[in-house]
């Protein structure tokens, strides 16, 4: 039988990686696209890649970009997908703020390139498009928790550019009758986490203090509350949304949440370092047990408007695709700790 065809965007980022894993083993062929770097940044997949001329490979990987449309057409009628998962983004909210253009051609007419070439080819009704969108939409809403009827108010330029993709997604489904569909996924990490976002900072900083390389790791806004899963469940789910028999938009989350303080507090615990907090505000501090600051507050990493409340409700994913976590906070906090640890020992041999 032939194997079906799996086109995966941002291939080199985390979820890319764990998808082209998971989709791998369900013996799919996967075609990845990444783009041009000056610096090699396939390191997340490297382990997947089997020299052709050595041996025959379900993995390979071609370069495209969000921005260059003719590159999208072009790999969507080579390669012929079955499945598409676009996960390709400006994906730092922060960034958004001071590259805001660049995010909305690439987040937002980026998806909409996909979405045209799949339209334009001659198997439109053939191709279902994953789209990844996030929980960055709803923004600072009063509702909590969020689901998939919470109206969406976005909180940045990213925000503002999934939502375009989030909506242009549903249009395509809706005008076209084609197998397009969201998941709207909540904050998700891993030992592959991107190391500017928050936990794999904090998770990298602390272990990197027990261990004596650096003295001291600053911070933002600590008092926002996330609700933060696996990135390895986070992809199943994705697979079950394109598995569904019709497509549609689904909440994946794990419906618990806690703040950056409570997080930081567990990878102390964990890694046994001693701590006190002391001050408020920007002159919140965290000591260890001789007085010397290890965190400390810096307004750098502050956002122009950041959001503080996110927890989701993923109770129809739970029902209809049948998908629930199997990782929790704990777990995650454990898994990223040992790995930093771990790379640690490795680099000091
Ligand atoms: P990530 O680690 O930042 O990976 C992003 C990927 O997109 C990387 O492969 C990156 O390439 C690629 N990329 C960026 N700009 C591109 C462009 N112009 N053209 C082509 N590729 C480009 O993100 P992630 O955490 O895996 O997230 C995957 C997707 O889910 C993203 O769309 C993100 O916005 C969304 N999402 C993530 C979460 C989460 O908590 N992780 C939650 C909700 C939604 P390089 O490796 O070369 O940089
Ligand atoms: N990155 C970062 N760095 N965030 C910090 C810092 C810091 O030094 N200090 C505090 N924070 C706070 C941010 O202000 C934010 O409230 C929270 O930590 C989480 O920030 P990130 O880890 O950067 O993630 P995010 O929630 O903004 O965005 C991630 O999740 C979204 C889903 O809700 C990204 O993966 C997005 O791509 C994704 O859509």
């Amino acid at each position: 039988m032939k194997k079906k065809v799996a086109l995966i965007t941002g291939i080199t980022g985390q979820d890319g990686s764990y998808l082209a894993e998971f989709l791998l083993k369900k013996k799919y062929k996967v075609i990845g696209l990444k783009r041009r770097s000056s610096l090699f940044n396939t390191q997340r997949v490297d382990h997947l890649y089997v020299d052709p001329l050595e041996k025959k490979t379900d993995f390979e990987l071609y370069h495209s970009d969000m921005n260059d449309g003719s590159s999208i057409i072009n790999i969507i009628n080579k390669v012929k997908p079955d499945e598409i998962y676009n996960l390709a983004a400006q994906s730092h909210v922060k960034v958004s703020f001071e590259i805001p253009e660049y995010t909305a051609n690439s987040d937002a007419l980026g998806t909409l390139r996909f979405l045209e070439a799949i339209r334009s080819s001659n198997r439109p009704k053939k191709i279902k498009f994953y789209q990844a969108s996030t929980s960055e939409m709803y923004g600072n809403c009063k509702k909590t928790p969020q689901n998939e009827k919470t109206v969406f108010n976005p909180d940045s330029p990213y925000a503002a550019a999934k939502l375009y993709a989030h909506n242009i997604t549903k249009i395509y489904r809706e005008a076209y009758g084609m197998f397009a569909a969201n998941g709207i996924l909540f904050n998700h990490e891993s030992p592959r986490r991107g190391e500017t976002f928050v936990t794999k900072k904090i998770v990298r900083g602390l272990t990197e203090i027990k261990f004596g390389i650096r003295k001291k790791l600053s911070l933002g806004n600590i008092n926002s509350k996330r609700d933060w899963g696996h990135a390895k469940d986070y992809v199943e789910g994705m697979w079950k949304i394109l598995q569904h028999n019709k497509p549609d938009d689904f909440v994946l989350a794990t419906g618990k949440q806690i703040s950056i303080r409570d997080f930081i507090v567990k990878c102390l615990r964990f890694l046994k370092l001693k701590y006190r907090f002391v001050g408020k505000g920007l002159n919140e501090k965290i000591l260890d047990d001789s007085n010397k600051v290890i965190v400390d507050i810096d307004k750098k990493y502050f956002r122009p408007i950041d959001v503080e409340n996110l927890k989701g409700d993923s109770s129809k994913a739970r029902k209809v695709l049948n998908w629930k976590p199997k990782f929790n906070i704990d777990d995650l906090v454990e898994e990223m700790c040992l790995f930093e640890i771990e790379n640690i020992k490795k680099n000091n041999d």
